[in-house]
């Protein structure tokens, strides 16, 4: 079953930038979408608009068959719970001023409702942010240290740890590994599909690397100047079909 739908969605912006031009393409249940393209092809703006951080005029964004953004405030709440993001840059997303138990518990204390599926037992709300943390291969010591004292690929995991706690049917990575070396890029792409795996979320993975999207999803779409020019398998990425700026991305990646 999909779990989102894009529907010849457009997004022009104020100031008559053509950022997105009539897309469409669907992502079904555990299913991980890759979303590649030149930097200014529309990438973030699409990770917006499903986040209901930009809004948009045309097409229609479909989540859990609800419409995006919700209309009825009793459907906002559950789009909330449904949909978490990883940016770039995790400093944002991690409170300087709180140990970083603090900040990967927030998600659950809003969320009161939840009983997430790996909980079991009467544990505190530290224990469950040390929880967490292990869950994202870090040491559970960590809870007491504060954002400035973790590293980038440190704070990107407790980022992931922090998304994923509330069990998200869909995860948008915007470019989670690009301010990483290369060995770490790795690790958290590792992580990110053993998640994955476990939880059966679905991944929307946004990058400008084609070699990390095709270590990390089933299905490729290729974006070029708000349009999509290329949609394939992973099974389908050397096939003589290929768009030729698929080829020449594939080419530049030197994964050929
Ligand atoms: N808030 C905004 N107002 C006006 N134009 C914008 C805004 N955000 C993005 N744009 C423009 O929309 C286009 C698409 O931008 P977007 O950020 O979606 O690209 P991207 O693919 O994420 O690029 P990058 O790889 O550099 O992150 C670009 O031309 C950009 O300048
Ligand atoms: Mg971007």
């Amino acid at each position: 079953m999909s779990l989102l739908i894009i529907d010849e969605v457009s997004k022009n912006y104020a100031n008559r930038v053509k950022a997105l031009e009539r897309i469409s393409f669907h992502v079904t249940e555990g299913q991980c979408v890759g979303i590649v393209g030149e930097s200014g092809s529309g990438k973030s703006t699409l990770a917006q608009l499903i986040l209901g951080l930009e809004q948009y005029k045309n097409g229609k964004i479909l989540l859990n068959g609800e419409q995006i953004p919700p209309k009825k405030r009793s459907q906002v709440r559950q789009y909330r719970k449904s949909v978490q993001m990883i940016f770039q840059d995790s400093t944002s997303t991690l409170n300087p001023k709180l140990p970083i138990w603090k900040s990967l518990i927030e998600p659950l204390d809003n969320f009161k409702e939840i009983t997430p599926s790996y909980l079991s037992g009467d544990l505190s709300r530290k224990e469950i942010a040390m929880l967490l943390l292990e869950m994202v291969g870090l040491e559970k010591q960590m809870a007491d240290r504060y954002p400035s004292e973790l590293s980038g690929g440190q704070k990107q995991r407790v980022s992931i740890a922090r998304a994923i706690s509330i069990e998200p049917s869909l995860l948008i990575c915007d470019e989670p590994t690009a301010s990483l070396d290369v060995t770490v890029q790795v690790q958290i792409l590792e992580l990110l599909k053993e998640l994955q795996r476990k939880t059966n979320m679905s991944i929307l993975f946004i990058s400008h690397d084609i070699r990390a999207v095709t270590f990390l999803c089933d299905k490729m779409i290729v974006l070029k100047g708000g349009s999509i020019v290329d949609e394939f398998s992973l099974e389908e990425l050397y096939s003589k079909k290929r768009d030729s700026y698929t080829k020449a991305l594939i080419k530049a990646a030197a994964i050929d």
